[in-house]
């Protein structure tokens, strides 16, 4: 870490940098993301070391793809589950002959329609990929993010980077460094502060190994979008009903995205989803504890004396998914014991707002 900061010394702006818990931060606006700070994170990454940096979905915790000891150190940092696997994280497809094996044609059709963006694709791996990454599978997890600050950290690391979501494991996804410095500061080397991300949950994960095309976890790209360009595309039928299937991605079977307050989701037309909420107040209130209502922009004036967040419009769910994790953040920080959450409609990015919400929830669902 010295030899980190005379590098920053040669660099003279040390005014863009600060150290928590023996982390640093360096902040990097994503119009300018050339300076000597960016290059620093890339030899850190190839050094060994963890760096969380932002991408277009959520904050990603990087780690040099083809090194396995430096992808354990991402197990150790998050608390993840040895078997859950890691995206490999490129920024030029060319990489791609290096770890991905028996790449079709329909996956280059895809390739082009959404890279780079917030789609993972699901390959057979080449052996350069080390078991660390995969969780021994013989498939590995790929994807070329667009946020101008991680496609220039992997072109100056020169190696994929393997990265998870950089928050705790169970923990929502980071949405800005602030979450990020909260849960792992003082357990990874850099923190990269590049502002708030833009999609606000995690890129879809597609399996082109089998056909049709079969979506693992709903995400940034939609349904109805992989519709347009790949015809036929399946929903792994573990996403409709979780409790009795094996899902495919093993990332979906844990604890995930939880507040440390327990949520319940209610569903069904708004009206009987204000009515319900507003009875579940009254309800945990008498009991001693304090209710939070995670609204939206056209039920929020109906929830008086308690704590509100909007999570946006119903009729525009980018505002939502964008919004989400950071809600349930927050709700910690208010100290609220139980959130209230409504459901909105699985259309579009809709699907993913609804995978995460009702994971937060453990399921903990209230249809009216
Ligand atoms: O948007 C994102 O995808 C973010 C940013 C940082 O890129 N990353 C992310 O990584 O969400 P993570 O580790 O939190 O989620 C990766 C998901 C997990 O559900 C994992 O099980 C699944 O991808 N996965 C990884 N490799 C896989 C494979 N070979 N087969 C099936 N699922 C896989
Ligand atoms: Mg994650």
């Amino acid at each position: 870490m010295f030899q980190c900061f005379e590098l920053l010394s040669q660099s003279g702006d040390l005014m863009m940098i600060k150290k928590v818990n023996n982390t640093l931060i360096i902040k990097i606006d994503p119009k300018k993301p050339d300076g000597e700070e960016l290059k620093l994170a890339a030899e850190m990454i190839r050094r060994g070391e963890l760096v969380a940096f932002p991408t277009e979905t959520v904050y990603g915790l990087g780690a040099d793809g083809l090194n396995p000891v430096a992808v354990r150190k991402i197990f150790k940092a998050k608390g993840r589950p040895q078997d859950n696997p890691l995206i490999l994280h490129i920024a030029e497809v060319k990489v791609l002959d290096m770890i991905a094996d028996n790449i079709q044609d329909k996956a280059l059709k895809i390739m082009s329609a959404f890279w780079p963006g917030p789609l993972t694709l699901i390959f057979n791996k080449k052996p350069s990929v080390p078991d660390e990454v995969t969780a021994g599978l013989s498939t590995v997890a790929v994807r070329m993010p667009s946020h101008p600050v991680a496609v220039k950290l992997i072109k100056a690391a020169g190696i994929p980077i393997a990265a998870p979501s950089a928050n705790l494991s169970g923990r929502p996804s980071p949405t800005t460094a602030e979450h990020v410095v909260r849960d792992l500061s003082g357990k990874i080397a850099v923190i990269i502060d590049g502002g708030s991300t833009e999609v606000g949950l995690e890129s879809t994960v597609l399996d082109i190994t089998c056909d049709p095309p079969t979506i693992l976890r709903p995400g940034g790209v939609t349904y109805e979008e992989l519709i347009d360009v790949v015809g036929d595309v399946r929903i792994d039928p573990a996403l409709e009903n979780e409790e009795n299937f094996v899902p495919k991605s093993p990332g979906q079977k844990y604890t995930h995205y939880s507040p440390k307050a327990s949520v319940v989701v209610v569903e069904g037309p708004m009206k009987q989803q204000v009515n319900q909420i507003l009875k579940l107040i009254k309800l945990k209130a008498d009991s001693g504890l304090k209710p939070g209502v995670l609204a939206t922009d056209q039920t929020k004036e109906f929830y008086n004396g308690v704590d509100v967040i909007s999570l946006g419009d119903r009729d525009m769910p980018y505002t939502i998914s964008a919004r989400l994790f950071s809600a349930l953040r927050e709700m910690d920080d208010r100290d609220v014991d139980v959130i209230l959450a409504e459901g909105i409609e699985e259309k579009g990015i809709g699907l993913a707002v609804m995978n995460r919400l009702r994971k937060a929830a453990g399921y903990n669902i209230i249809k009216v």
